[in-house]
């Protein structure tokens, strides 16, 4: 017995740091997306994305990170990220008739936006976001929305998918969760 519990909570372990390897952070799953160049961003230990069956090339602005565009036809699509020993993946729609179970992305920064802006490496080489969310936005009403110093909540990716998504301010944990990642 006591083996089984183990077995399985080894399982869950390394099905969770599986989890953490890879990730597609846009398009968000289930995203509708308007036609012409989408804009993909994924992560994943010497992965390849794969639209629809076909290899995708990316360009790789930090060490496993990958950024691809490509413009999909109007219809419904599979975007995977494939990685030695796992694999994720996502569905997106574009154009107009999506099926119950998907919802208008939109997207966040602009597109021209590069991903230095928000991202770099750091010393000891992780991939990591830098901040400067505040360039674009105002500090003054930040502190009005969120009722915080913005260094208490400066890692805004435990809330909000900068990326864009499908959800109001995208945010990725809604309002009540959010309280309990630091507050019981
Ligand atoms: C507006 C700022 C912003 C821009 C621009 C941006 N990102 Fe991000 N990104 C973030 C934030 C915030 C997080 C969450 C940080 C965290 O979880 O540590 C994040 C997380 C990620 C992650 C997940 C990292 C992880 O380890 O979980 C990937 C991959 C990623 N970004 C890729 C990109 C790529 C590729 C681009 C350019 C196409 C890009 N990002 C542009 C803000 C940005
Ligand atoms: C290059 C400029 C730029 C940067 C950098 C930037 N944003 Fe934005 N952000 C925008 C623009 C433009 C909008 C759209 C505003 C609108 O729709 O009125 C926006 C909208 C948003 C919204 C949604 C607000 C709404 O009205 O729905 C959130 C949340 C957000 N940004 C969070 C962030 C976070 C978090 C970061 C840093 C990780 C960040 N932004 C960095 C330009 C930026
Ligand atoms: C603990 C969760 C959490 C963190 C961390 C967080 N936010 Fe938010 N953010 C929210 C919530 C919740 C809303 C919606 C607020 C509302 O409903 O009034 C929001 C709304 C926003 C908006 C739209 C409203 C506005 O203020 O213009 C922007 C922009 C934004 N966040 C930027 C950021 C930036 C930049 C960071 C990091 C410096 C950040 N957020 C960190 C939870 C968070
Ligand atoms: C990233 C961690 C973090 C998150 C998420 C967070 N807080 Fe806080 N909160 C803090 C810290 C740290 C303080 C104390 C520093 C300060 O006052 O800015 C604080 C202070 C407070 C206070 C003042 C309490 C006092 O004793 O003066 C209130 C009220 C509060 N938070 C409510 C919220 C609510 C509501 C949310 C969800 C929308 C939230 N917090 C999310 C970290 C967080």
């Amino acid at each position: 017995m006591r083996t089984l519990v183990a077995a399985v909570v080894l399982g869950l372990l390394s099905a969770a740091s599986a989890g953490e390897e890879g990730k597609i952070v846009r398009p968000p799953d289930g995203s509708i997306l308007p036609g012409g160049e989408i804009s993909i961003a994924a992560r994943g230990p010497g992965a390849r994305l794969e639209l629809d069956g076909q290899v995708l090339p990316a360009h790789e602005p930090f060490p496993n990170v990958f950024h691809a565009k490509a413009t999909p036809g109007p219809g419904e699509h599979s975007l995977a990220l494939i990685w030695e020993g796992g694999r994720r993946e996502i569905r997106f729609f574009v154009g107009e008739g999506a099926p119950d179970g998907f919802a208008a992305f939109r997207l966040h920064p602009p597109f021209a936006i590069d991903c230095r802006t928000c991202h770099a490496l750091s010393r000891r080489g992780r991939f990591r976001f830098k901040g400067d969310c505040f360039a674009c936005h105002d500090r003054t009403i930040f502190v009005e929305s969120h009722q915080h110093a913005p260094h208490v909540l400066r890692d805004c990716g435990q809330c909000h998918n900068a990326h864009g998504s499908t959800v109001a301010d995208h945010l990725i944990v809604d309002r009540e969760q959010a309280c309990k990642l630091c507050h019981n």
